[in-house]
């Protein structure tokens, strides 16, 4: 094969062997705008490598022609998998054979499980212990299992003797690049993709992180760089950057600020004309705010800026005595995220049957959030109901200000 891509040295014992995906916009359901990549990372020991984690189906010939600007394949002696999901383990069942054919496979136990029930290999997984340190190929490492971060099987590798975090997909974000650390790429950018990272993948499972947090503070290990599986890592003043955030977005209190979400959808512009005076009554307190019609608003961008808002606004129309089905979709993606807003508002017109907002404040309840007293008109608001909307955006407002920190 020829040697179309290299491998980058990450540290003294260690290679990224990853692979970049410029056309990836689509991971179930959550918009990546800007690609994203499988990193998969080759560590030398004594007499062979060992590999962490491997690539998505389809991506093979890039991840190998990277693999052997440093090694031959069959050098690779021991694979650690630290998560099952197809990203990092489609290409392995077509590449096994490639490897040392005494090649051994190292999980996680559910890691072990999940592995074998999307591929049945030939041969056997084995399971590690977490929290021990294991000798593998004459070097050290720590396996942590980190169950429901975001999968039953996940866990983190980390390798002593460079001090790097193999952290999989934690910390990790959906963005293709030819840079591989922060500290080489725009950090707002990076930022941004970091942060939607967590709000469309990690939020259902923020306690369990905040959690492993303070376990992994406990551990004090000594770490120069965070390599996760899709974007950038970390390094240097990187490790306590994206640390420092991921304690914050775990922390429902921490990461709520005073700014309010309006999130609504029109058939006419009633609906939209009441959003409108509701983020203007908002902004007359001085809250910050974002207005989010979900026609123009991917479901991506609305969880991301959820992520951190202390109340939401909701608005719909009835329709066929229920929700327009652009709103229902964005609820059903934000609720299934478990996003809590601190307070609600629910509004929307109706023509002849006002179901829209009682839908949308048993939704704000069951996220959640105090409700404040809803709005509605029929077919098309008066000013009287849209002074009632700029009041109801400025009553959100001050609640906000009232029970939320600066
Ligand atoms: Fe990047 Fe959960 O897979």
């Amino acid at each position: 094969m020829k040697k179309l891509f290299s491998a980058e040295k990450m540290s003294t014992h260690c290679h990224w062997v990853g692979v970049i995906d410029w056309r990836l916009r689509n991971f179930h359901g959550y918009l990546t705008g800007r690609g994203s990549t499988y990193n998969a990372y080759l560590v030398k020991g004594e007499g062979g490598y060992v590999l962490i984690d491997t690539v998505k189906a389809g991506f093979e010939d890039e991840f190998m022609s990277r693999i052997e600007t440093v090694c031959d394949p069959r050098e690779i002696r021991v694979v650690v998998s630290n998560h099952a999901e197809m990203d990092h383990t489609g290409a392995l069942p077509q590449l096994l054979n490639r490897f040392s054919p005494d090649c051994r496979i190292l999980a996680s136990r559910n890691g072990a499980k999940a592995i074998q029930a999307h591929f049945s290999l030939d041969r056997e997984i084995e399971v590690i212990k977490s929290g021990q340190t294991a000798e593998i190929l004459g070097k050290e490492f720590v396996f942590l299992e980190t169950p429901m971060i975001h999968w039953p099987d996940s866990m983190l590798t980390y390798f002593v003797e460079d001090k790097i975090l193999f952290s999989n997909d934690a910390f990790g974000m959906h963005l293709a690049s030819v840079e591989r650390w922060y500290d080489e790429f725009d950090s707002a950018l990076a930022y941004e993709e970091a942060l939607r990272y967590y709000a469309n993948i990690i939020t259902p499972y923020s306690q369990i992180v905040a959690k492993f947090l303070d376990k992994f503070d406990s551990l004090a290990l000594d770490i120069d760089a965070i390599a996760p599986d899709h974007g950038l890592c970390w390094r240097g003043e990187g490790v306590e950057f994206i640390l420092g955030h991921y304690k914050r977005w775990a922390s429902v209190e921490k990461r709520r600020s005073r700014k309010v979400a309006v999130v609504f959808d029109t058939m006419w512009e009633s609906t939209e004309l009441m959003a409108r005076h509701i983020a203007q009554g908002v902004r007359s307190e001085g809250v910050a705010c974002v207005v989010l019609p979900v026609q123009e608003s991917h479901r991506t961008q609305i969880a991301t800026e959820l992520l951190e808002t202390g109340a939401v606004a909701l608005g719909s129309p009835t329709l066929n005595a229920g929700l327009l089905p652009t709103v229902a979709d964005a609820l059903c993606y934000v609720q299934g995220l478990k996003f809590t807003p601190k307070f609600g508002l629910a509004f929307g017109s109706y023509g002849w049957g006002e179901v829209s907002v009682k839908l949308l404040n048993e939704s704000l309840g069951a996220m959640g959030a105090e409700c404040l007293p809803s709005v509605s008109c029929q077919y098309v608001p008066t000013d009287a109901v849209l002074l009632q909307c700029r009041e109801a955006g400025a009553r959100l407002a001050a609640k906000i200000k009232e029970e939320i920190a600066l």
